[in-house]
């Protein structure tokens, strides 16, 4: 057992909580979405400057929310990478000190391992092997999960992820930042037959397509040039609700059709869903058909473990402290680093 206070800063959400191997104590995050919005996007400086300012707070406010001291903690952790260097820092460098200070073992994590750990504090009976499909604003993979820091990828996005995707589409139909919410919000009510859109498929120099690689630039090309069109036609205001639903569907029918394959070619039966992008309703809608039609077992956190959070690392971290592993102090932020 262990009990581990985890720090997340890898982006735009100052997080801390406080997890005891799968059961989460305390959950902080302070979210930096309105201080970027105004700009369309996240801006590095402007986050890690806010970090440093509310880390503090997050902290303070997950041990309290805990009711613990820091003789009940075993461990601490940070997310080390992959992300935005200057922010990465803030947290490594706040976890590396109050580890040293309360001497304890202090553990850097990868923030993709996070993503996949939220399914245990979800689903605490869930255990290894599994399909991970792995979808947020940086990546979109399908990891085989074979264990604590065990991980092969078996398919990933060739040009943007799903979740940039998602903020990208957002942008050209004129919606705010960041996008994945709002598209999802507008599709509950639009057609999702309303504009046929292409799925993104890899060609393959033997012919066919790659069965798991996805694609989402051609998609969000289509959705520009549909937009123009509709602008040139003077269709207006644009039909963004169909619009959404039409993208979503297609973004979720594209994963859903390589979720399925990959299981089946891997004698996977457990799928589990994690990153932002598994928030989306139309995604989880598309998987949980296909777990009926295909036999699967399809999990997927709570939306507030699907974004970005520190619980998620702490749970990774309590793994792999009961596992004897633990990071040196010498550990550096990376902004990218392969699983
Ligand atoms: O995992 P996450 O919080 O941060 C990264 O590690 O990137 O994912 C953020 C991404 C953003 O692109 C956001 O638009 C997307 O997740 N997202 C969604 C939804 N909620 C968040 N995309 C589609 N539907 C949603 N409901
Ligand atoms: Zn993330």
């Amino acid at each position: 057992m262990a009990t581990i206070l985890a720090i997340e800063t890898s982006c735009d959400e100052t997080a801390a909580a406080v997890v005891r191997d799968r059961t989460v104590l305390s959950n902080v995050v302070a979210s930096q979405i309105a201080i970027h919005q105004p700009y369309g996007g996240i801006v590095p400086e402007v986050a890690s400057r806010h970090h440093v300012a509310t880390l503090g707070d997050s902290i303070s406010a997950a041990l309290d929310q805990a009711g613990l001291g820091w003789t009940a903690i075993d461990g601490v952790a940070a997310t080390c990478t992959p992300g935005l260097v200057g922010a990465l820092l803030v947290g490594l460098t706040a976890g590396k000190t109050l580890a040293m200070v309360h001497r304890k073992p202090f553990l850097g994590i990868h923030h993709l391992e996070g993503h996949i750990y939220a399914n245990y504090l979800a689903s605490p009976d869930l255990e290894p092997p599994y399909l991970c499909l792995l979808v947020s604003g940086g990546h979109t993979s399908l990891i085989y999960v074979k264990g604590c820091g065990q991980y092969q990828t078996l398919g990933q996005t060739r040009d943007d992820a799903a979740g940039e995707a998602f903020d990208k589409v957002a942008r050209l139909m004129g919606l705010d930042y960041p996008g994945g919410p709002i598209i999802d919000r507008l599709a509950q009510t639009g057609n999702p037959q309303a504009f046929p859109l292409p799925e993104g498929n890899i060609s393959l120099p033997e012919g066919g397509f790659h069965p798991y690689d996805s694609s989402f630039s051609g998609l969000k090309t289509a959705v520009l040039r549909l937009v123009d069109k509709l602008k040139v036609d003077g269709v207006d205001p644009l039909p963004v609700a169909d619009l959404a639903a039409s993208f979503q569907a297609t973004v979720a029918r594209s994963l859903t059709r390589r979720v399925v394959a990959c299981a089946q070619a891997y004698g996977l039966t457990t799928v589990a869903v994690g990153g932002g992008v598994a928030a989306n309703s139309g995604l989880r809608q598309h998987l949980q058909q296909a777990a009926v039609d295909h036999g699967l077992r399809v999990l997927f956190p709570p939306l507030s473990l699907c974004t970005d959070n520190a619980a998620m690392i702490g749970c990774a971290a309590a793994d792999h402290l009961n596992q004897g592993h633990c990071s040196g102090f010498a550990l550096g932020a990376q902004s990218r680093l392969d699983l």
